[in-house]
């Protein structure tokens, strides 16, 4: 299997609901690594550039404000699948559908305020570390 880098997000949701540490504990023990992370509150020009592919949904606007609410916390996971194996962790997009024991199930209530995003496929997670971070700041993991 290929060891891949994704994207994640804490939102702004969780990070208020302070389980920036259980979302972690999630991924470590899912054999994800953290190598880039960082807090950061959202301007609503880097919202809409992050979410660029949903600009004409309906739902873009209230996105963008929910997003830009308050800090985020992004990190850039690796590890085997690591593009599939997060969007598991985090389950279905309205957490009304979101399989027990997932992020969503657990820590979010409505599909627009749904706790974490996460990259959907390797192409994606390209476009979006490199939208947050610097080669320089993602740091390969040796041991
Ligand atoms: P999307 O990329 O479809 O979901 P995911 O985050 O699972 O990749 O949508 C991006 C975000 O937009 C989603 O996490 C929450 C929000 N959203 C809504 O508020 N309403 C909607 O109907 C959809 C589809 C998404
Ligand atoms: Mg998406």
């Amino acid at each position: 299997m290929a060891i891949e880098r994704t994207l994640s997000i804490i939102k702004p949701d969780a990070v208020g609901k302070n389980v920036i540490g259980e979302i972690y504990s999630r991924f470590e023990k899912a054999g994800l690594k953290i190598v880039a992370a960082k807090m950061k509150h959202l301007s609503q020009a880097e919202a809409e550039g992050f979410y660029a592919e949903h600009r004409e949904r309906g739902f873009f606007k209230d996105l963008v404000s929910f997003m830009t609410s308050g800090p985020v916390v992004v990190s850039v996971l690796e590890g085997e699948n690591a593009v599939l194996a997060h969007r598991d962790i985090l389950g279905a997009t309205n957490p009304k559908d979101a399989a027990p024991g997932t992020i969503r199930a657990d820590f979010a209530v409505s599909i627009d305020e749904n706790a974490a995003h996460g990259s959907d496929s390797t192409t994606s997670a390209a476009r979006e570390v490199a939208y947050f971070f610097s080669a320089l700041e993602v740091c390969p993991r040796t041991r």
